[in-house]
């Protein structure tokens, strides 16, 4: 366990009913909810696909004696889903895969800054959620998907190199979006996340490129503070939210400060520099483009586009809707915006053609 927080934040019933909805498959034999908890979700699959096998893993033994108790037809193992030994009880049982995972994994990261997922022979680094979705298809090999994950896991950079992988593998789409009171207990802005299983799997050189495609309106935080910022003659530009006016009007990369780079925040490509703190001035909302890797510092926030006409277009409707934009920087000290407040604005209905459709 990375956390003392179990995440016991169960899915009300409106919740699971629409990831049952959201399963839209037919013939299922199985189903597995590798932190079940108390079966919600479990429960709500069954209800329409009534002749289908359920199966579950959580951590929980209160929440799986009472689920044996309930459910003695449910598969059911009381174990760390992150663990191989949790899976190979499962294996025993149902074999190899499984027709459909639903998931609401545990969210808490605590303190802890990213984990290590590790894969055959490779390790990535994530969040806690992005690692429990990728162990449960590696270890089950669903042919769909379907997640109630933190907003977080479809933007931040900590989660880059999951989503990559998730894209290598499935076709993922954003299927509906959960307020951040939707779980009695937790506040946290939540998505509904459905992926079927591609018939063939994406070169991972394509990955990159579909991944950087997908980028559209991917929100990069800046991860470097200005005064741990290490000048290093050969590293890589800094750029700092008092560059931004200068960057949009032309200046040239060159004349920024080069810095030993930091794990997050690190961008390239066509992106649209807001301050992170700070409400931004209009003037320098603008389009900007670069071929190499910056280091964006933590007062900045990089709005990725896959084009030039894209990022110009978007910075168009940032400068037209200024007014929307500014009011998310709020603060009782200085006014900041965070990253899901932005990108809960940029995705809603009203901002969903304008900035997202890309
Ligand atoms: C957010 S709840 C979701 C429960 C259920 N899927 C639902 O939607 O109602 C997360 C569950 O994950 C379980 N859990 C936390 N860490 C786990 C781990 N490493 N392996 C298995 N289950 C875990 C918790 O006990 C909790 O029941």
């Amino acid at each position: 366990m990375l956390t003392s927080d179990t995440d016991a934040y169960y899915s009300p019933g409106h919740v699971a009913q629409v990831v049952a909805q959201t399963v839209e498959r037919s013939r299922l034999k199985s189903v597995i909810d590798s932190h079940c908890g108390r079966g919600a979700l479990l429960d709500a699959v069954e209800k329409s696909f009534p002749k289908i096998h359920c199966a579950g893993i959580d951590l929980d033994g209160n929440a799986i004696s009472h689920l044996r108790k309930i459910r003695p037809h449910w598969t059911l193992v009381r174990g760390d889903s992150l663990a191989w030994t949790a899976w190979e009880r499962i294996h025993r049982k149902l074999g190899g895969s499984v027709d459909v995972a639903v998931l609401n994994p545990p969210f808490s990261m605590g303190q802890v800054k990213g984990v290590n997922i590790e894969l055959e022979g490779r390790v990535l680094r994530g969040s806690l959620a992005m690692a429990h979705v990728i162990t449960t298809i590696y270890h089950s090999n669903p042919t769909r998907v379907v997640a109630v994950l933190p907003e977080s896991t479809m933007f931040s950079e900590m989660d880059r190199q999951g989503r990559a992988e998730l894209e290598r593998l499935y076709d993922v789409e954003v299927v509906a979006q959960f307020k951040s009171s939707t779980f009695r207990g937790a506040r946290a802005n939540s998505l509904l996340v459905g992926m079927t299983r591609r018939k063939r799997q994406r070169a991972a050189s394509s990955v990159e490129k579909a991944h950087y495609m997908s980028l559209h309106n991917a929100i990069v935080r800046g991860g470097l503070p200005c005064f741990e910022a290490v000048s290093l003659r050969h590293g890589v530009p800094f750029v700092h939210s008092t560059d931004i006016k200068d960057l949009v009007r032309g200046e040239a990369k060159e004349s920024l400060r080069t810095v030993r780079p930091f794990t997050r925040g690190i961008v390239n490509g066509h992106m649209i520099l807001l301050p992170r703190v700070g409400v931004p001035n209009k003037a320098n909302i603008g389009a900007w483009f670069t071929e190499d890797d910056v280091q964006l510092s933590d007062c900045v926030i990089a709005l990725q586009y896959r084009s030039e006409r894209i990022a110009h277009a978007a910075a168009v409707n940032l400068r037209r809707d200024y007014e929307a934009l500014a009011s998310l920087y709020r603060g009782t000290g200085a006014r900041y915006v965070t990253v899901g407040r932005l990108s809960e604005w940029l995705t809603n209905a009203r901002n969903t053609r304008t900035y997202a459709q890309l």
